[in-house]
């Protein structure tokens, strides 16, 4: 008999990153992607976007990822999940009040040592100014190195109730927490780490205003346009002032029923319908050029 999950990751909410340099991060995140402060605390500083939710939190430190948030269901009794998590041997945090929008949190560390906070509803948190750069409509995934990719889709699909959608060989997994395609990604690399994060934009216009906007900002394009294969989104890589590999995307698959068990159907499939399956082989993506050379350790 298979047993639930311990939690149901619902939404990607935020990703919290130490910075050497918080004030030329925050305003790269300013001028270029388009999320405004929210408010400064200590040395942290919170930032949201457009929609009025917090989605970056920045800290002084080494350039670095620290802890990714996803939400749960209102109807969770909080305590009680950190009571299955504790008997998990994940040694859960209850924290209130932790963050500006968020009044419970629930924070645990993987069996690799990546941070993951856990929280339930929220308040609009909108910036103290006026919106610019991009205005990325939100956090869309985070994409973590992990020397075993099975054992982390094991963990994050029997322990937290992802869902896979893709592989990429046995090297690289996409798992979705919600209708969309992926949310959280595993790719094989000797130690834990970011391997990249991406905001989603709003259509193929707003793509194209990325592009334009990245060189007018001297930030050079390493991947894309592309139209990928898994998950068929159309993404462009930068890299962040921290040297972060940082995706814009859009148009991503969705399954918008999880009983069907297939993405919504788009011309672009090969397949029909399109269920989720091992990717092998080149070519991958729909259309667009090979990753350059900078970028190709990144090349999912
Ligand atoms: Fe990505």
């Amino acid at each position: 008999m298979t047993q639930a999950p311990i939690a149901r990751f619902t939404r990607l909410r935020h990703a919290t990153f130490t910075s050497p340099d918080p004030e030329r991060l925050l305003d790269y995140y300013r001028v270029v992607i388009g999320l405004g402060l929210v408010a400064r605390d200590g040395g942290r500083l919170f930032l949201a976007n457009e929609s009025e939710q917090l989605s970056l939190v920045i800290e002084r430190g080494d350039a670095a990822l620290q802890s990714i948030a996803f939400e749960i269901s209102p109807d969770v009794q909080i305590e009680a999940l950190g009571a299955a998590l504790k008997q998990a041997g994940l040694r859960p945090e209850l924290h209130s009040d932790p963050l500006p929008g968020v009044s419970r949190l629930l924070s645990f560390s993987d069996p690799e040592g990546t941070r993951f906070e856990l929280i339930q509803g929220w308040t609009p948190t909108p910036a103290q100014e006026r919106i610019g750069g991009l205005a990325v409509a939100k956090l869309g995934h985070v994409a973590l190195r992990t020397p075993d990719p099975q054992a982390a889709s094991e963990f994050y699909a029997n322990v937290m109730g992802l869902r896979v959608s893709d592989w990429i060989e046995d090297r690289f997994v996409f798992m979705r927490s919600g209708f969309e395609h992926h949310t959280l990604n595993f790719a094989r690399a000797p130690v834990r780490n970011l391997h990249h994060f991406a905001f989603e934009l709003r259509g193929p216009d707003h793509m194209h205003r990325a592009c334009d906007h990245l060189a007018r900002h001297k930030l050079p394009v390493l991947w894309g346009p592309v139209r990928h294969g898994p998950g068929h989104n159309t993404a462009i890589y930068h890299r962040n002032p921290d040297g972060h590999l940082v995706e814009l995307f859009c148009d991503l698959d969705r399954m918008t029923d999880e009983a069907l068990g297939y993405f919504e159907p788009r011309p672009w499939h090969r397949d029909r319908p399109q269920r989720p399956k091992v990717w092998v082989g080149l070519p991958r993506d729909v259309w667009g050029m090979a990753p350059s050379p900078e970028c190709t350790e990144f090349a999912r």
